[in-house]
């Protein structure tokens, strides 16, 4: 038998492979700016997320950065120029140079705003009523849009029968992506009173060092949004301070402070993937609907596309290893499925993260997904056996395996 040369042994590879002999390690070390965020900017800090028993419930810290207003009201900000309210494709280029992101004014017409707002009002309340809610420590989110309503189409493909101002926004992603951009989710985020504010992140986490975002987010104000009822955090020119530091290895330094983004129904706010924002604080009634649209550079996904291609029985062959490699395992910001990943690391069996049992369904002829709920549904419209129920209810069970293929015959806890 061929000896295996020693220079291939796990063991023999770790002991060369101390922190001072790795390559790139100064460029990884600074790949996540938020460190030096975190040290030179104490009032930010990460709020933690909330379980559904805990929901609501948290401690307001006076002058964190959820303790703001919008700009125009904010004593450090109100003389500046921060982006305005407008159609004037000059400014919104330069609003989105300067300050990372720009409000274009009027993009939905108001017929078209309340087709919107309805249709997730509607689908948020027959989530809630069929058990499938996706709660979150701000309120609700409702994912995967695209199967719950004609207009959730055209806001993706920026149709002018539903976003009236879709070519105007067409052509400012493309001048920060680059042609061909691909989206990769449409969300309805809704802000609830007692909500908890979602820490400050940027959306795009590779290459923070870039002189253009590769990632962007189109959001839509499907209601008027100010500081009362949880307008988007944002620390305008954020994404310039922080991939100049990063760029030059410095630290990032003091930030100037966070305001509440104020936008009327209607507009659609572009930001920057680069941008520290988040959720802020509904202390209203009412719900704040915000659609999160994100777009990025088509190559980051895979070239081979696992999802679709991988024959079933190398599918259940696969280990937990091979799975993950193949895109199966879900992270925070990637390849959900049908919202299922949230908050996942992407781990090698992590089985919060775990999507491939929706394969396993699909192959087996009884993936049923989530499509459009009403308050008015049927209880057997409101109890059908979505798949996504079987894989919540496994991943919440610890990933205990289950058959092949019965994803989708599985109840709601
Ligand atoms: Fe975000």
């Amino acid at each position: 038998m061929t000896q295996i040369p020693v220079a291939f042994d796990p063991a023999y590879v770790a002991a060369q492979s101390a922190a001072h002999d790795q390559i790139y390690q100064v460029e990884h070390a600074g790949k996540d700016p938020m460190r030096s965020v975190l040290e030179h900017n104490p009032e930010i800090y990460f709020v933690p997320p909330k379980r559904r028993s805990e929901w609501g419930q948290w401690e307001y810290r006076r002058g964190a950065y959820y303790d703001t207003t919008i700009g125009a009201k904010h004593v450090y900000w109100q003389n500046e120029d921060l982006p305005i309210e407008t159609q004037d494709i000059r400014r919104l280029r330069s609003d989105l140079l300067r300050w990372g992101y720009c409000k274009i004014k009027g993009a939905l017409s108001a017929d078209q705003v309340s087709t919107v707002r309805r249709r997730v009002l509607d689908q948020a309340e027959g989530e809630r009523r069929a058990g499938i809610a996706q709660r979150t420590p701000s309120g609700q989110n409702v994912n995967c849009c695209v199967n719950k309503g004609r207009c959730f189409e055209g806001l993706i493909e920026q149709d002018p029968a539903v976003v009236q101002g879709g070519a105007l926004i067409e052509q400012l992603v493309t001048e920060m992506l680059g042609a061909n951009w691909i989206s990769t989710s449409l969300i309805a985020s809704i802000s609830l009173e007692g909500g908890v504010p979602q820490a400050l992140h940027q959306d795009q986490d590779i290459a923070l060092d870039a002189r253009s975002p590769l990632t962007i987010n189109i959001l839509t104000a499907v209601t008027d949004i100010d500081e009362t009822n949880g307008g988007t955090l944002v620390i305008p020119g954020s994404h310039e301070m922080l991939s100049t530091a990063m760029r030059n290895q410095k630290p990032v330094g003091k930030l100037p402070p966070a305001i509440n983004v104020d936008a009327k129904a209607g507009t659609v706010v572009i930001t920057d993937g680069r941008l520290l924002h988040g959720t802020g604080i509904n202390r209203t009634a009412s719900p704040r609907i915000v659609m999160l649209n994100g777009m990025q550079h088509p190559l980051i996904r895979q070239q081979e596309n696992w999802m679709v291609s991988v024959k079933p029985e190398v599918l259940r062959r696969a280990s937990a290893k091979l799975l993950q490699r193949m895109g199966y395992q879900a992270t925070n910001a990637a390849q959900t499925n049908e919202g299922h990943g949230f908050g996942a690391s992407g781990g090698v069996g992590e089985a919060a993260g775990a999507t491939v049992d929706f394969r396993h369904a699909l192959d087996a002829g009884n993936y049923m997904r989530v499509g459009e709920l009403h308050p008015q549904a049927t209880a057997k419209e409101l109890t059908a056996p979505f798949t996504l129920r079987g894989v919540v209810a496994k991943a919440r069970a610890g990933g205990q395996s289950a058959p092949v293929g019965i994803g989708g015959t599985k109840k709601n806890p």
